[in-house]
């Protein structure tokens, strides 16, 4: 279970989060939805253990755990490797390192998968790269130098199918998708979830078209800091109809 309890942050002094609690159980997918600037990236990056946001620990009970362990004092490389995943909202670009450089790395040194050859990981990857219409050319290619929006959004998701994390956090995985591709993407997620059964998701989306193809179990919307209102499915048709003006 992921559990996160009275969760303020600030960045450069200025407080983002302002109150966040969410509880995602083994298996649960959980839309986060809200406008810009609302703090969902903040909360994504927080949980990795991004040092630019700054909790507030004081008088507080706060809580950030995964299967009752607390997060608090881990780095992001230890929390990758209790079981924790971002797919990120603007993935960087490395230049000088090959997708399947990094991949192979990031799996040995998260999944303890160094036993496996290379040939091994090669036909992991080959197979779990066709299943989402990642070419091949891609594979040898520098880490997101010069990739197209959408060919970076599948990319996060070939790594999360590879390290099979406990907890994924998708970061706007949807945006700049063109139909197709939402689809093959969000069969991906399906695929990784089928497989996986016990994987909590928390999807930040800003459109409810993704919700249509991997169907979260609660919607939440955060306004400013905190969390508004959750609800099922059908939240975020409301949301689609209305937009945030009720919660002004
Ligand atoms: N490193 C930073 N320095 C200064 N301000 C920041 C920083 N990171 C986030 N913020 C501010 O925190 C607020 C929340 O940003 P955040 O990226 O979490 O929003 P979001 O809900 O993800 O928005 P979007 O839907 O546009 O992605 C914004 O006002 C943003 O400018
Ligand atoms: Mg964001």
């Amino acid at each position: 279970m992921l559990t996160i309890k009275n969760l303020h942050v600030s960045v450069e002094g200025k407080d983002i989060l302002r109150g966040v609690d969410l509880v995602v159980r083994p298996g649960e997918v959980h839309a986060v939805m809200g406008p810009n600037g609302s703090g969902k990236t903040t909360l994504a990056y927080t949980l990795m253990g991004h040092p630019k946001y700054q909790l507030k620990v004081k008088n507080s009970k706060l809580k950030i755990s995964l299967d009752g362990k607390s997060l608090l004092n881990n780095t992001p490389d230890e929390r990758a490797r209790l079981g924790l995943f971002l797919a990120f909202q603007y993935p960087v670009a490395v230049d000088g390192v090959s997708v399947e450089h990094f991949l192979r790395r990031t799996s040995s040194v998260i999944n303890g998968k160094s036993s496996m050859s290379a040939l091994q990981f090669r036909r992991l990857l080959s197979k779990e790269a066709e299943k989402l219409g990642v070419r091949e050319e891609l594979l040898r290619r520098s880490l997101n130098e010069d990739f197209s929006g959408g060919e970076k959004k599948r990319l996060e998701i070939l790594q999360m199918a590879i390290l099979r994390p406990k907890y994924a956090i998708l970061d706007e995985t949807d945006s700049g998708l063109d139909i197709d591709a939402l689809q093959v993407v969000a069969r991906g997620v399906n695929r990784v979830l089928r497989d996986q059964k016990n994987m909590g998701v928390i999807l930040i989306t800003h459109y409810q078209r993704i919700l249509r193809f991997i169907k979260p179990q609660v919607v939440h919307v955060m306004i400013r800091g905190r969390i508004a209102e959750s609800g099922g499915r059908n939240l975020a048709d409301k949301l689609e109809k209305q937009g945030y003006k009720t919660y002004e």
